[in-house]
Formats: structure tokens, C-alpha cells, sequence
């Protein structure tokens, strides 16, 4: 059954192009008007748990993988769930965000003390029994608008098991796959496959995409960032440190990632299912321009928009930049932390650094009309 957002999608989708595009620089011109009356961040990405049962090469939050200090409780969650003064989008990760077992009620603390409606969640698939159950309760016992999750799935059987550190494919694969079919069942769910591009998975990627395409499950590619790479112009002091274990050798040359992407391009749009979206593709674009000649092209809504939560309660404006204060200190109060000094230090030193976030991209996207366009038509497609 297709829920109201699609309907209306599917009407826009009807409508000429000129029309299309007039809509979308309103709703565009709206949203920018709307930036100055943000008070917390609507679009927060959440980590659950600093905990994860893999050890990925090139994983860039692996120095607080174990880390002893206590994540947020539930009950801190449901105090902090409260605290945003509007509605957010929540994205949640980790570490591995299955292996909270409370998980669905994280979720529905948001849903019901938020507001929350829309809900996305990173996983690397390793417990399929766990976010499936989760994802079904969540979708029968709360009233959401959409809930998306995207398994991490970095390459064919041998590659994806060296780059995880361990055997995860499998399990992956059948996340994938049981996730799918929940998707046919329930409009209102969707679930994509995610993959790092990095030195060690770059050759196999197209016989991996092959192998892909006929689960008919869409596929996102991410490259892989750290702050010394895919960042640029962080005043000094203000860099979060976050690089993979090894910060040189990940990053595939522009060239080359170039290469594939005309190659995936080309295959999508030939395939019966195209599996890799336009929206996918502005944000991909945008990266490469990035790499190829460094400069800022479009304005980062990080601090504003977008806000990251960590699992300790450090909020920070953008992964790539430090914590402005933890949340034990402003009684778990977002709204305090996020007008506090300290957070409008930081918001008036990320004036002109850019970087291929792909997150912090897309909302940056969001502004744009031609790719509001694009976005809508594939949500009508979808
Ligand atoms: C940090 S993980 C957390 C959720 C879950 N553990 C997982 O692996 O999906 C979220 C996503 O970030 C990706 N990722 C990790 N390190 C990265 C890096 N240095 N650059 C780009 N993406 C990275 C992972 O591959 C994964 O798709
Ligand atoms: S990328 Fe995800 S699965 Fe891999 S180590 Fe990091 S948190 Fe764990
Ligand atoms: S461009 Fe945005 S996401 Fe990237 S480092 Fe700067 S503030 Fe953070």
C-alpha cells in the first residue's frame, strides 16, 4: 500500500518539468527561510554503542571500539529524546547497533517522546535474526513514516571477510535478503546495500555490483574519508581525529574511481532495475569534483541541520569535527549544548571547510532544486 509522502510523490511525477521545478525551488526556498528558526539539529545521526562484533580495516571509528566508558542509558535516551525542540530525522549507528538489546525501544523513544517519524539505521548484518525482529516491531507497533536500513556489504565473500576482519558476508547476505522481502511487504520500509570504496575492494566492485543485481536491492557507495583525506580547510584545533588505521593507502585515485563510476552509471541506467539513484549519483559527483580539484561548492548545514550524538554523549557538529561538550554536563539537555558557547565556537570555525561526507551532502543537496526533483521522482519510482 503506498503511504501518503508516495502518493504525493507519484502526482509531482506526473506533472510537466517546468512545473516539477518551480515546486521544488519553493519547497527549496522555504527550507532556507526555515534555517534561522532551527533551534536543535533535525537530522542526527545517533550512536547507539560503542561496541561491535567486527574489526573493520577501515573503520573510522575504531579507536572507541571497546571503549570502557558507559553508553547512554535507555532512560538517558528517553531525557535526551525529549530535549530536541523539533522533530528529527534519526539515524542511528554504532559500533553495531544490533547489539543493543534494546534497540526497538530506543526507537520508540524516539517515535513517541520526538516526535521522530522517519528512522534509518547502519548495521553490518551480522545478526539477521535481530534486525529483522527489530525492524518488524518497529513497523507494526509504531506509527512511522518511514524506516530504512542499509547493510554494510564492502565487496564479494573473500574481500568483504578481510575488510571486516571477520566472516560476515554470509550473515550479511541473509540480512540483506530477509530485509528485502520485508520491503516488498511494507512501503513504508526500504533497505539498500552499502559499500566502502577503498584500495582493497576497488577491482572486484564490478563483479560484485554483477552479483547484485538481481536481488533487486539498491546500492549506495561511499569512499572512504578520514580527516586527513576527503577534508579540507579545518581551522586547526577543531579536527575530531577520526582516520581509518591506516589514513594513506585506503583512498582509490581519483582516475580510477572516476573509471567506475562511469562504468556503474552506464550499467544502472541499461539494467531492468536501476540500482544506483540519481541522488546517489549527485553525491558521488560532488565527492569527485571535490577530489579532483579541491574547493567548497555548496554550503555544509553540519551544526545547524545536522548534529551527531556519540554513544558516550559527546555531540558534535559533524563526525569530522570534536565533540563541543557531552551531554552529562547540560542534564542530557540537547537544546542547552547545542546554543552553548563552546558549540558556537565551533559553528563559527566550519565556515569554509568541505569534504566528501556523503551525509552532510545530501543534506546539503536538500537545496537544490533540480536534485529535490530527481529525489522526488525516485521516491515515486521507488
Ligand atoms: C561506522 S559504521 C556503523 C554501523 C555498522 N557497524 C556498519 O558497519 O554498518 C557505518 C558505515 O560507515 C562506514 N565507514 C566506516 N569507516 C569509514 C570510513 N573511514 N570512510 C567511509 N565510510 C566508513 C561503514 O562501512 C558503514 O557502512
Ligand atoms: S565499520 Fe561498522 S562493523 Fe566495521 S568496525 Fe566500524 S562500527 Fe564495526
Ligand atoms: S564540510 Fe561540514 S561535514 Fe565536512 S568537515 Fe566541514 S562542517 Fe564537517
Amino acid at each position: 500500500m503506498a503511504t501518503g509522502r508516495k502518493l504525493l510523490a507519484k502526482l509531482y511525477a506526473g506533472l510537466p518539468r517546468p512545473a516539477q521545478l518551480r515546486i521544488a525551488r519553493a519547497y527549496a526556498g522555504r527550507k532556507e527561510r526555515r534555517l534561522a528558526r532551527i533551534e536543535t539539529p533535525t537530522t542526527v545521526i545517533l550512536y547507539v554503542t560503542q561496541r561491535c562484533n567486527a574489526r573493520c580495516a577501515h573503520c573510522f571509528y575504531w579507536k572507541e571500539l571497546g571503549a570502557k566508558a558507559p553508553e547512554l542509558s535507555l532512560d538517558e535516551l528517553r531525557t535526551l529524546a525529549r530535549s530536541f525542540r523539533h522533530p528529527i530525522s534519526l539515524s542511528i549507528t554504532g559500533g553495531e547497533p544490533t547489539l543493543r538489546t534494546d534497540l526497538f525501544e530506543v526507537a520508540q523513544a524516539f517515535h513517541e517522546l520526538n516526535g521522530c517519524r522517519e528512522i534509518k539505521i547502519a548495521t553490518n548484518g551480522m545478526l539477521p535474526d535481530r534486525i529483522v525482529d527489530t525492524c518488524r516491531r518497529v513497523l507494526s507497533e509504531l506509527g512511522v513514516e518511514s524506516l530504512g536500513v542499509q547493510v554494510s556489504i564492502d565487496g564479494p565473500e573473500e574481500t568483504h571477510n578481510e575488510v571486516r576482519g571477520v566472516p560476515a558476508f554470509e550473515p550479511a547476505m541473509e540480512s540483506a535478503r530477509r530485509l528485502k522481502e520485508l520491503a516488498e511487504a511494507d512501503a513504508r520500509f526500504s533497505v539498500h546495500i552499502a559499500c566502502c570504496i577503498q584500495k582493497k575492494n576497488i577491482d572486484v566492485l564490478p563483479e560484485f555490483v554483477e552479483s547484485l543485481i538481481p536481488l533487486r536491492i539498491p546500492l549506495q557507495f561511499g569512499l572512504i574519508r578520514g580527516e586527513s583525506f576527503g577534508t579540507w580547510n579545518l581551522p586547526a584545533g577543531s579536527s575530531s581525529g577520526i582516520d581509518p588505521r591506516d589514513p594513506e593507502s585506503p583512498l582509490v585515485p581519483v582516475d580510477r574511481l572516476e573509471s567506475f563510476f562511469e562504468w556503474l552509471q552506464a550499467r544502472s541506467e541499461e539494467s531492468e532495475y536501476p540500482f544506483w539513484s540519481p541522488m546517489q549519483q549527485a553525491k558521488i559527483d560532488l565527492s569527485l569534483r571535490m577530489l579532483r580539484r579541491p574547493t567548497k561548492c555548496m554550503a555544509c548545514h553540519a551544526g545547524v541541520i545536522d548534529g551527531v550524538v556519540y554513544a558516550n554523549g559527546d555531540v558534535a557538529l559533524c563526525e569530522l569535527t570534536e565533540p563541543v561538550g557531552n551531554l552529562h554536563d547540560y542534564d542530557l539537555d540537547i537544546a542547552r549544548l547545542w546554543s552553548s558557547p563552546a558549540a558556537e565556537e565551533m559553528r563559527a570555525k566550519i565556515r569554509s571547510c568541505f569534504c566528501i561526507h556523503g551525509c552532510n551532502l545530501v543534506t546539503g543537496l536538500m537545496f537544490r532544486p533540480e536534485f529535490i526533483r530527481d529525489a522526488v521522482i525516485q521516491k515515486a519510482k521507488s
